[in-house]
């Protein structure tokens, strides 16, 4: 019955990221920096904020929106962090994690043939969801630019049939941030246009250097922005997220919405409430141990002489590996088997990720030691 199945989802794949992760399971006293989900566990007090939601029976339907103390919450939260205003009541959306969110803006937005710009390398979990929707994803080469997405290098790749430019920044999988005035450049050159800008978020609590800022300050009607609190909490396994959306595009995100999931879990509902209110700092103290995780693992690459950029965001490294003259895959894999280290190939963030490794540092200062002392090992012997 195969031949049956739908022909756009045969021909998705599953994300790269996940088969190097499975394919490197396989191998033994192998320390693994390929998984992108903070180390900490999720904060105590939004645990039993989740523990006391089950005790209390706390386990029916929610409004499909989310709770509206949930929704002022998330409200209160960006428009304190990042100077954002949406209404509780119709321009907030409660979602089962950011990429639900991420799948509902864009079977709301696209039509079939409708073009979406990615910068890249890119997270892998926009094309097939791009692809899903009838639209065609098309990647903008950001190698040349420090992987920053500038207004300059968009500009020829607008055209007509342009209906969505995603902004991933804090990026995944380079860490690199965008100012406030890289993002105003761009904002000037989509603003009026009929294109959305789909600005992910994700990990906005987690940017080193100065504060985060989100495209919706300079283009607030065009933008959808993804955020929730799988990073910045701790909370991959909660799945919770949001969309937020100008009210004219809100209302039919919730149609989508609604009749795919109809809300996110109840029970992690309450601790998403939690966490945006008492802990809304929750992510400071993680933050600043990523720092110097980021700090420590930069240095040692350099001493490596790779050629990596330091970004300023997020938990990932990536550094070039074109010297070794083999593909990323071929590297990585061979890093895998000589070192007992896997890194993901960048060729797992399309085309331009080719010649790059994603290193993720939400890992152990011990284990990231030895990580780092068997690369140096390797990578001398191969020079
Ligand atoms: C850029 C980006 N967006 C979205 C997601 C998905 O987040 P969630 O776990 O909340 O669905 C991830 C997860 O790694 C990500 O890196």
């Amino acid at each position: 019955m195969e031949h049956l199945v739908n022909s756009k989802v045969k021909q998705i794949e599953l994300s790269g990221i996940r088969k190097f992760f499975n394919l490197v399971a396989d191998y033994e006293d192998v320390i693994s920096l390929t998984i992108g989900q903070p180390d900490f566990p999720t904060p105590e007090h939004v645990k039993v904020a989740g523990m006391k939601a089950i005790d209390e029976n706390f386990t029916t339907y929610t409004h499909n929106a989310g709770l509206i103390e949930l929704r002022e919450a998330a409200s209160q939260f960006v428009n304190k962090k990042y100077g954002l205003t949406y209404s509780p009541n119709n321009e907030i959306i409660t979602t089962v994690g950011a990429s639900q969110a991420i799948d509902c803006a864009f079977r709301t937005i696209l039509e079939t043939g409708s073009e979406v710009i990615l910068p890249s390398p890119v997270y892998p979990g926009y094309e097939p969801l791009i692809k899903l929707a009838g639209g065609t994803p098309v990647y903008v080469d950001t190698t040349k630019t420090d992987f920053k997405l500038t207004a300059e290098l968009l500009a020829p790749y607008i055209t007509e049939k342009t209906r969505c430019i995603v902004l991933p920044y804090p990026s995944n999988p380079t860490g690199v941030t965008l100012t406030d005035v890289e993002l105003s450049g761009i904002a000037d050159l989509v603003r009026g246009k009929d294109i959305f800008v789909l600005s992910d978020e994700i990990y906005s609590e987690l940017v080193y250097e100065g504060t985060h800022h989100s495209i919706a300050k300079h283009i607030w009607e065009q933008t959808i922005v993804i955020n929730g609190l799988s990073k910045s909490h701790s909370m991959t396994g909660w799945r919770v997220g949001f969309v937020f959306a100008p009210e004219a595009i809100a209302k039919h995100l919730l149609k989508v919405h609604q009749y795919n999931v109809s809300c996110a879990t109840s029970i992690s509902q309450k601790a998403a409430l939690e966490a945006l209110t008492i802990g809304m700092d929750d992510a400071n103290a993680m933050k600043h141990s990523y720092q110097e995780r980021l700090d420590y693992v930069y240095d040692r690459l350099i001493r490596m002489r790779f050629d990596v950029v330091k970004p300023n965001g997020a938990f990932y490294l990536f550094p070039n590996i074109s010297q070794f003259k083999q593909s990323s895959f071929d590297f990585a894999l061979s890093l895998v088997k000589n070192a007992g280290v896997a890194l993901v190939p960048g060729s797992a963030f399309s085309e331009y990720g080719e010649g790059y490794v994603r290193l993720s540092y939400a890992y152990s200062m011990d284990q990231l030691k030895i990580a780092m002392d068997r690369m140096e090992n390797y990578v001398t012997n191969l020079s």
